[in-house]
C-alpha cells in the first residue's frame, strides 16, 4: 500500500473554490494486476506511456448526460485505437432501446434458488447489451432488502448475503461470459431511495463485512471489470470520495482489479472524488443538467498542478483500460448500434433471439407457491374466473416512462433499471391460452373498485384466480405518492376488499400477488383461500409463466428470498422517509442536517431478526411449496481442519416429478455471537417421483468463520440445519473446529 501526502492547496473546483484539507492523507492501492487481471494490467499501462494528460482524463470523463447514445459514454482516443465506451442500464433489459427482452427482475432470479438459472440469465443478458454494441452494462444491483418497503428490492438479490453473493456472482460470470462488462453496484449501503443523495447511512465494521460486503466480494472473486459507487454517503462520507471503502477495503482487502464508476452525478467533488478512490465520473457533469464537470479539465489542472498526483490518474487509467482488454473488447466489439435519445438514429437490431424461453422459465421457477390446499394444480375444473386489475394485458406495456405507473399488471418496477417491454402476456392471457385448449371457460373482471361485480364473476366459477399487486421503484419517479420506496405494505388498488370479496363468494379463492417484496395479508387466514401465489416481477411472460404454475405444466419450486411477517412492526428495520433535507450549493447535505440512517439493527437482517427476537413470520426466508413432497435423510458430515463436508440424501416422495431446493443452515458457535442460524448452502435438485440423490456441500473456512477485525476461525461446535425453508428443517447434526 502505498500512502501520498496530499498538498496544500486551493483547487478550483468546478468554478467553485474550496480548500483542500491540508496534510490529510489518502491511502492509495494502485492496481495489482494479480490473477488473470496480470496480462490485461500489463497491455493497459503500455498503453497509456502513450497518453497526454488530457487523453488520460477524457478516458475517466463522462462526455454528459444526453450527449452520445448511451446514458453513460467515454470519448475514444483513436492513438491507442480505444473506440471509447459505452455505459447503459440496467438489470432487466436494455433500457432506452426496441427490440429487446425485459427480463424478470432480479428478485425473482434469486427466488429460483437455481445456480445455472442465475448464469444463464447473465449470459442471455450479456448476449443482448453485446449486440446492441453496449460496452458496460450497469447490471447486476446488489443492495439488499434490509427494509421490506425498499424501493429498488425488485432490482437485488433478497436480503440474505449468501444466496445475494452467489446469485449476483453468477450473473456476472454470465455478462461477462459475452465479453461485456458487468458493473456490481452500488457500492455501498444504498438501501432505500428516501433522501439517498443526502443521508449517511452509517453501518459498523461487522455488519458491513458480514451482511452488505458478501457480494461485492463475490463479485470482485467473479472478476467483475465494475463497481459503482453508490450516491449516499457511509458514516458521514459520500461513497464516491470514502477512501475507506473504495481504496482500504475494496483494493486493499479485496484485491480489486477493475474499477469504479460513481453513480451518474454522485461524484459530489472534484479532488476528494479523486483521491477518495473513484475511477470514472458519471455522467461527467457536476449534475443532471450542469455544463461542467468536477473531472475533465478540472481533473487536468489539479493533475498539473499536483493537487491530484499523476500516479492516481494513471491508476484510474489502467484499471479502465484493463477491463476493456480483460472482455476482449479491443477485438470485434459492435459498434453502438442504438440512441437512448432519439430512437430515429438506432438501427433497431433485433437482439431478442429465443430468450423469451427463458423468461418464461425463470418466471416459473421464481413463482413461490406460499400456501395450496390441494387446489393446485388446476384439475378438472370446468370454468375459472380471473379477477383484478392486475390479471390485465396493458394496452401499452410502456405508456409510463421507465415503467412509473400502473395500468394493468405489475410485471417490474420502475426507474433506470427497466426497458422498453416489446410485448407483455398478463396473467389473464397466460391463463386464457393453456385453459381454451382443456375445454376450460374463462371469464374475467378487471375493475377492482367494483367488488361486488368481481364476487359475482367469483361466484359462478369452479375456481376463483383474484390477481393483485405493490409496486416500487427508484426515486426520481413518484407513482400514487410512492417517491421510489413503498409508503405502506398494503396492496394496491384496493387488493384487500378484492381479495376479500373473491373469497366470500369462491370456496376455491387462488391469490396471485405481484410485487417487489412482501406484503401484509390480512384475508390469510379466510377459509376460502386455498392457495397464494408469491410471483415477484416476472417481466414480459409473466402471464404464461403462471399459468405454467397453476396448470401444472411447471412443478412450482420457487423460494422466498425474503420474509413474510404478519405486521409489518416485525420488521427488523424500515425505510426513514426523509424528505426536503437542506443541501449546500453543490447538492452536499450539510454534515450539521445531513439524516443518518443508523444500521443500528446490525447482522439482524430479515430472518435473522426474526431468529434473535423469536418472532414467527407468516411466511419464512426459503419458504415455497410444491406440487410432490420431499424427504430428507441420512445427514453425513466430515471436517478437515477448519472446513466441513455435508451431505444428504433427498427422496421424491409425492407422485409427480419436481425440484426441491434443499437449503443448509449454520448454527455458529457462542464465540461468534450469534443469536440465529444461517444460509451457507443451497442446492436445485430434479427429481423424478420417487427417486433419490445425494447432495454435497462444502463449508469453507469462511463459513465458519465471524469478522471481529478481521476474519476468526469461530472454534467450538457448529450446528448444520437442512430442510426445506429457513423455517422447515428435517435433519441436523453437528460437527466440531
Ligand atoms: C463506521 O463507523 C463505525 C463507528 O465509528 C466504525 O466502527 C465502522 O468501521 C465504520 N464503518 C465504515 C464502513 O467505515
Ligand atoms: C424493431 O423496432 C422498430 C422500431 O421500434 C420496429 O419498427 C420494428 O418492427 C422492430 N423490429 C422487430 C423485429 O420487432
Ligand atoms: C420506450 O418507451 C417510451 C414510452 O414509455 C417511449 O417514449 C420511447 O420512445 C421508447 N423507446 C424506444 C427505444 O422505443
Ligand atoms: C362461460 O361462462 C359464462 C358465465 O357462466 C357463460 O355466460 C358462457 O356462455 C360460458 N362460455 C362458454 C364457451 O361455455
Ligand atoms: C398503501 O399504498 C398504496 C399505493 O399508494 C395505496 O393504494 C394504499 O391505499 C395504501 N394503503 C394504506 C393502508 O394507506
Ligand atoms: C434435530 O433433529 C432431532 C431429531 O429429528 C430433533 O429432535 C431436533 O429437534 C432437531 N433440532 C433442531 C434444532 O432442529
Amino acid at each position: 500500500m502505498y500512502r501520498y501526502l496530499s498538498f496544500a492547496v486551493l483547487a478550483v473546483v468546478a468554478g467553485q473554490l474550496s480548500a483542500a484539507p491540508v496534510g490529510d492523507v489518502y491511502p492509495f492501492f494502485p492496481v495489482t494486476g494479480s490473477g488473470d487481471w496480470g496480462v490485461p494490467v500489463s497491455k493497459a499501462k503500455e498503453l497509456i506511456k502513450e497518453l497526454s494528460v488530457d487523453e488520460k482524463v477524457a478516458i475517466v470523463t463522462g462526455i454528459g448526460w444526453a450527449n452520445g447514445p448511451c446514458v453513460g459514454n467515454i470519448q475514444s482516443v483513436p492513438k491507442i485505437q480505444f473506440p471509447g465506451l459505452c455505459l447503459q442500464d440496467g438489470p432487466a433489459g436494455i433500457r432506452f432501446a426496441d427490440n429487446v427482452t425485459v427480463f424478470g427482475a432480479s428478485i425473482n432470479v434469486a427466488a429460483t434458488f437455481d445456480k445455472d438459472l442465475m448464469e444463464q440469465h447473465g449470459q442471455l443478458l450479456g448476449k443482448e447489451f453485446r449486440q446492441k454494441g453496449v460496452n458496460i452494462a450497469l447490471a447486476p444491483a446488489m443492495n439488499l432488502a434490509r427494509t421490506p418497503e425498499g424501493g429498488r428490492n425488485w432490482e437485488g438479490q433478497g436480503a440474505d448475503p449468501y444466496l445475494a453473493a452467489i446469485s449476483a456472482s453468477l450473473q456476472i460470470k454470465g455478462i461477462q461470459s459475452q465479453g461485456v462488462i458487468a458493473t456490481a453496484k452500488h457500492f455501498i449501503g444504498n438501501e432505500q431511495e428516501h433522501a439517498r443523495e443526502k443521508s449517511s447511512s452509517d453501518i459498523d465494521d461487522r455488519t458491513l463485512h458480514e451482511i452488505y460486503l458478501p457480494p461485492f466480494e463475490a463479485s470482485i472473486k467473479a472478476g467483475v471489470g465494475a463497481i459503482m459507487c453508490a450516491y449516499n454517503l457511509v458514516n458521514g462520507t459520500y461513497a464516491c470520495e470514502n477512501p475507506h471503502l473504495l481504496q482500504t477495503v475494496l483494493r486493499g482487502e479485496l484485491d480489486f482489479n477493475g474499477f469504479v464508476m460513481t453513480d451518474w452525478w454522485a461524484g459530489m467533488s472534484g479532488r476528494e472524488t479523486a483521491l477518495g478512490g473513484s475511477d470514472m465520473m458519471m455522467a461527467g457533469e457536476t449534475m443532471w443538467g450542469a455544463k461542467e464537470s468536477y473531472w475533465g479539465p478540472n481533473l487536468v489542472r489539479m493533475v498539473n498542478d499536483g493537487s491530484v498526483p499523476m500516479a492516481r490518474l494513471d491508476d484510474m487509467v489502467t484499471r479502465i483500460l484493463a477491463a476493456w482488454l480483460k472482455m476482449g473488447q479491443d477485438k470485434d466489439f459492435p459498434p453502438t448500434n442504438f440512441n437512448s435519445f432519439d430512437t430515429s438514429k438506432g438501427s433497431h437490431v433485433d437482439v431478442r433471439g429465443d430468450h423469451a424461453e427463458h423468461v418464461r422459465k425463470v418466471g416459473a421457477a421464481s413463482t413461490v407457491l406460499l400456501k395450496n390446499q390441494g387446489v393446485l394444480p388446476l384439475n378438472k375444473v370446468k370454468t375459472v374466473a380471473v379477477l383484478g386489475s392486475d390479471a390485465r394485458t396493458p394496452e401499452d406495456p410502456n405508456k409510463f416512462a421507465d415503467r412509473g405507473g400502473v395500468d394493468g399488471t405489475v410485471a417490474l418496477g420502475w426507474g433506470s433499471g427497466t426497458a422498453n417491454f416489446t410485448y407483455l402476456v398478463g396473467p389473464y392471457d397466460g391463463i386464457l391460452a393453456q385453459a381454451t385448449p382443456q375445454g376450460i371457460n374463462v371469464t374475467h373482471s378487471f375493475d377492482d373498485w367494483d367488488v361486488s361485480k368481481a364476487a359475482e364473476t367469483a361466484k359462478q366459477a369452479d375456481v376463483a384466480i383474484v390477481c393483485v399487486a405493490a409496486d416500487s421503484g427508484e426515486g426520481f419517479i413518484t407513482v400514487e405518492g410512492n417517491a421510489g420506496d413503498r409508503n405502506n405494505l398494503t396492496l394496491w388498488n384496493n387488493g384487500d376488499a378484492l381479495v376479500q370479496a373473491v373469497a366470500d363468494a369462491n370456496p376455491n379463492t387462488i391469490v396471485v400477488i405481484h410485487s417487489p417484496g412482501a406484503i401484509t395479508m390480512p384475508w390469510i387466514q379466510h377459509p376460502n383461500i386455498k392457495a397464494v401465489l408469491m410471483a415477484l416481477m416476472p417481466g414480459q411472460e409473466s402471464g404464461n409463466s403462471l399459468a405454467d404454475v397453476l396448470f401444472g405444466k411447471t412443478n412450482p419450486s420457487g423460494r422466498l428470498p425474503f420474509t413474510i411477517n404478519t405486521t409489518p412492526e416485525e420488521y427488523g428495520a424500515h425505510v426513514q422517509y426523509h424528505t426536503n433535507v437542506p443541501v449546500d450549493t453543490r447538492n452536499r447535505c450539510i454534515p450539521e442536517t445531513c439524516p443518518h440512517i443508523a444500521y443500528s439493527e446490525g447482522l439482524l437482517v430479515d430472518y435473522r431478526y426474526n431468529e434473535a427476537k423469536n418472532i414467527e413470520p407468516l411466511f419464512g426466508f426459503g419458504h415455497g411449496l410444491s406440487y410432490t413432497s420431499f424427504q430428507y435423510s441420512g445427514l453425513a458430515i466430515s471436517t478437515s481442519g477448519s472446513t466441513a463436508r455435508v451431505s444428504v440424501t433427498v427422496t421424491n416422495t409425492g407422485a409427480v416429478p419436481g425440484h426441491e431446493v434443499v437449503q443448509l443452515y449454520l448454527r455458529s458457535p457462542p464465540v461468534a455471537q450469534k443469536s440465529f442460524k444461517e444460509l451457507k448452502g443451497f442446492s436445485r435438485v430434479f427429481l423424478e417421483a420417487g427417486q433419490s440423490t445425494t447432495v454435497d456441500f462444502d463449508l469453507s473456512e469462511r463459513d465458519c468463520s465471524f469478522w471481529n477485525d478481521g476474519w476468526k476461525v469461530a472454534q467450538g461446535t457448529f450446528e448444520v440445519l437442512m430442510g426445506a425453508s429457513s423455517r422447515d428443517m428435517r435433519v441436523n447434526g453437528t460437527f466440531v473446529i
